[in-house]
């Protein structure tokens, strides 16, 4: 059965329109590097816009995902999946959403009712329990025994600490040979989660106050790569239809059994696949050392890496054989994957520059043990460091030489290390904004000046809830009832060229987040940021949290001018504004 063809067709017919997936590099959020959810693309119109596809929507959305590298490798963890999702705009609500999916479970895919249970929202002060699902779940017949009621930090949704929010429900699957229990135990994992059905009626702003939506809207967002893996019964889900002909054929690329093998198997297999969607991306991603281009180049190398240690012939073209097998089993639902030239231009020239970095690393090994018995902590790091040498691949090569490595050494010189770059790090997956050109980082600080002045004239209520830059123009998106007057617009603007005259220097912090709130700076989305966050500030007028970069004084910014000012959505105004 394909599971994805037979979701798309079931809420079809049921009245949903299919609209396309959105690219992997978001189209109009530059605070995150891809998305990672079905619901990203769609956020602008669960906050009330009118989507052009009508109130019920379906897709399946490709996402990436990369907080825990280390966890690929296991029977479960991606860095690519896809995300099956259908949507009610101020549409259907609890009852019709949680009728649909017990009916696609139930009897498109044949799942017994006995296999399922759920969980539902048990309410906290601001918001009551969910009866409403709990009773549409025990009418639709799953017994009370398998309604888990759960609180805030399990049933309940939102995309970051601020935004478009609501309780959830959520189906679970039990993924066992044994007799399923009577009593549903959500911490049994043989109970696995399949389907999140989230009932966005509110909006939360970042001080955590919660507010009734416009609209009452549906987001559900189901693991294709997990509900094929259930469906098929197989406990990996690189035994799956999604996997096994790409396993198949590492295997005898690298002549090798997937059994005794299986972690440098799915890495190689999890993290080409990954590579050629983000290459195929339109947004053109290369290999670079900055945000997307950095995690491309991060997942090739990796690949090879574990190529290697399996002795597959890293100068040959097995990355190649791979993405095309992948192009070949997914063009047909992303036809952006028939840029097959581009994508093996890039894959073998980084694969080119990643061979010779290991021969050069190679070499510098054996310069570095030439006086050593052993390989120490710090010619390990090395390695590890300037040469992206794994710890296994400097065993590997330390055994050919007849000697040990200091593994406890090295890792915890790793450790510290890592402690020290994950900040780092996660400031470049979730900032995200290295390597915008001049005038970007000019229209970022116009940014935070519009900001600020629209308070001032409209009072200090307001503030961005959506903001895109491009080299031609900022777009700023803020609550607001009314059209701005003409006098408005000229006193925002008068202010804004107020301040770029004055030449304020703008200064940057780096604090704890605690010391950034306390601040009283404005810290939007504040839970996409690492602990250390970077606060901008110009004159006594902004203050945000922002992950840059700007200027350094205001006077570089040249002349603002408003372009437009039009609805965005119910109470949500729009400025399109520009620098000359
Ligand atoms: N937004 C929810 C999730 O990502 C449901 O789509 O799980």
């Amino acid at each position: 059965m394909n599971i994805r063809e037979e979701y798309i067709k079931f809420f079809v017919d049921n009245g949903h329109k299919q609209i396309p997936s959105s690219p992997l590099v978001p189209e109009n959020d530059s605070t995150v590097l891809f998305n990672t959810a079905g619901m990203q693309p769609l956020i602008p119109y669960l906050m009330g816009e009118k989507h052009p596809y009508g109130k019920r929507l379906c897709d399946y959305q490709k996402c990436v995902r990369l907080t825990d590298l280390d966890e690929i490798g296991d029977t479960t963890h991606h860095t690519f999946f896809e995300m099956l999702g259908n949507w009610s705009l101020g549409d259907y609500f609890k009852n019709e959403s949680i009728e649909y999916s017990f009916d696609f479970l139930t009897k498109v895919l044949k799942i017994p009712v006995n296999k399922l249970a759920v969980t539902v929202f048990e309410g906290d002060d601001k918001i009551p329990r969910d009866e409403v699902s709990a009773k549409r779940w025990l009418d639709l017949g799953i017994p009370k025994e398998r309604i888990a009621y759960l609180g805030k930090d399990d049933n309940f949704w939102i995309a970051g600490d601020s935004g478009p929010c609501g309780g959830d429900t959520e189906i679970f699957y039990f993924r066992s040979d044994e007799e399923a229990p009577t009593n549903f135990d959500p911490d049994d994992d043989r109970w696995v989660e399949i389907w999140n059905n989230v009932f966005m009626e509110f909006y939360q702003d970042e001080k955590g106050n919660i507010t009734e939506l416009s609209s009452k809207n549906v987001d559900t967002g189901m693991g294709l790569e997990r509900i094929i893996t259930v469906i098929e019964n197989v406990n990996d889900n690189y035994k799956s239809s999604v996997w096994k002909d790409v396993i198949d054929l590492i295997s005898d690329i690298a002549k090798l059994p997937y059994e005794g093998n299986e972690k440098e198997m799915r890495i190689i297999a999890d993290h080409i696949r990954t590579a050629t969607f983000i290459i195929a991306d339109p947004a053109g991603v290369k290999p670079s050392n900055t945000d997307r281009g950095y995690i491309l180049r991060r997942l090739i190398r990796r690949a090879i890496r574990y190529a290697k240690k399996i002795n597959i012939d890293i100068n040959g073209d097995f990355a190649l054989k791979i993405s095309e097998l992948i192009i070949k089993k997914y063009s047909e639902y992303y036809p952006e994957l028939n840029n097959k030239d581009v994508i093996f231009d890039v894959l073998s020239s980084e694969q080119q520059k990643f061979s010779r970095t290991l021969e050069k690393g190679l070499r510098e090994f054996d310069k570095l043990i030439k006086d050593e018995s052993y390989v120490n902590k710090d010619i390990a790091f090395k390695l590890y460091d300037t040469y992206g040498f794994p710890i296994e691949l400097t065993i590997e090569e330390a055994s050919l030489r007849g000697m040990e490595v200091d593994t406890k050494g090295f890792e915890e010189k790793f450790k510290e290390h890592q402690e020290k770059s994950r900040t780092a790090s996660q400031g470049m997956f979730k900032g995200g904004l290295l390597g915008h050109s001049e005038i970007e980082t000019k229209y970022h600080t116009a940014t935070h000046l519009l900001n600020a002045a629209l308070k001032k004239v409209l009072g200090p209520e307001t503030y961005q809830m959506g903001s895109n830059i491009t080299t031609e123009r900022l777009r700023f998106d803020f609550p607001c009832d009314h059209k701005l007057t003409d006098l408005e617009k000229k006193e925002v603007e008068d202010l804004v060229n107020k301040w770029i005259e004055d030449d304020y220097p703008v200064t940057k912090e780096e604090m704890s987040k605690e010391e950034a709130v306390k601040s009283g700076a404005e810290c939007r989305f504040i839970e996409k940021y690492p602990d250390i966050v970077t606060v901008y500030s110009i004159g006594d007028f902004s203050s945000e949290l922002c992950g840059g970069p700007h200027v350094t004084h205001t006077g570089e910014l040249g002349h603002f001018k408003i372009k437009k000012e039009e609805s965005s959505s119910a109470g949500v105004r729009r400025i399109k504004a520009i620098l000359e």
